[in-house]
């Protein structure tokens, strides 16, 4: 099966409109080839000029979280019909940020996933442990069941189109990425996990991405292994200059 590679950058809580706007002028004059699908998950104040500027090119763009409600009394949230409204066409979910800081579970991320999904949104939804359940061997017992709680409840069709992206949380910004071999370890883990959860067509669709401090001086060495379809890429994708770099690497 082949699977088309997935290079996303997260810009996490970095860049104001003006200078995401920028950022999509020098992306442009450089022209991305499309030979991988290419997203930028953006803060939801610069979405809509990534949008419009973007629109002509081989650019998708991100979210970084939605609610899963269509609309409510929800203080500060954003729907996902508020997203596609926009012509966003992805959104992260999960990630260990969010877990962390902003008590999102297992559920709520069931329940965007779900939600991503009823509106057209493809989800690239992070799972990963923290050092102390790698130290201790938990690992893959830990991101199966986050693997395993996210696509409860979703059809065949849509976890062929899931996203997953397997970030350890102790290689996160840290410089301290996984070795290929160990982020391939896991992430074909995950694909069994898949496997399991539906069949071995949808295991064989769905991709993966590694993320944790990935550079463009590191990024062939994970693309090289046979379960790694892309990267989901946090501070590496912040210059336009090192994020056309990591295309070039994936490739
Ligand atoms: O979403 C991206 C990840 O958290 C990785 O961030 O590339 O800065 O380590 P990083």
């Amino acid at each position: 099966m082949q699977r088309t590679p997935i290079i996303a950058g997260n810009w996490k809580m970095h860049k104001t409109t003006d200078e995401a706007r920028e950022f999509a002028h020098v992306v442009r004059s450089l022209s991305p080839d499309g030979k991988v699908d290419t997203v930028i998950c953006a803060p939801f104040t610069s979405l809509n000029v990534l949008v419009q500027e973007l629109q002509e090119y081989p650019v998708a763009v991100g979210a970084q979280n939605m609610h899963w409600e269509e609309s409510g009394a929800y203080t500060g949230e954003i729907s996902p019909g508020m997203l596609t409204n926009l012509g966003v066409q992805y959104v992260i979910i999960g990630h260990s940020e969010r877990r962390e800081y902003f008590a999102e579970t297992d559920e709520t991320v069931n329940k965007k996933t779900k939600a991503a999904f009823a509106h057209t949104l493809i989800p690239i939804v992070c799972v990963g442990e923290n050092l102390e359940q790698r130290e201790s061997g938990k690992t893959k017992e830990w991101v199966r069941e986050q693997v395993l709680r996210a696509v409860e409840g979703l059809s065949s069709e849509q976890a062929k189109q899931l996203i997953i992206a397997y970030e350890p949380i102790w290689a996160i910004g840290t410089g301290k990425s996984s070795s290929a071999e160990d982020a391939q370890d896991v992430i074909s883990f995950i694909r069994g996990t898949v496997e399991d959860a539906f069949d071995a067509q949808v295991a064989a669709q769905v991709r993966i991405q590694y993320g944790g401090s990935v550079k463009p001086d590191n990024i062939a060495t994970y693309m090289e292994q046979p379960d790694i379809d892309g990267a989901l890429v946090g501070g590496a994708s912040l210059t336009p200059e090192s994020f056309l770099q990591l295309l070039e690497g994936a490739l």
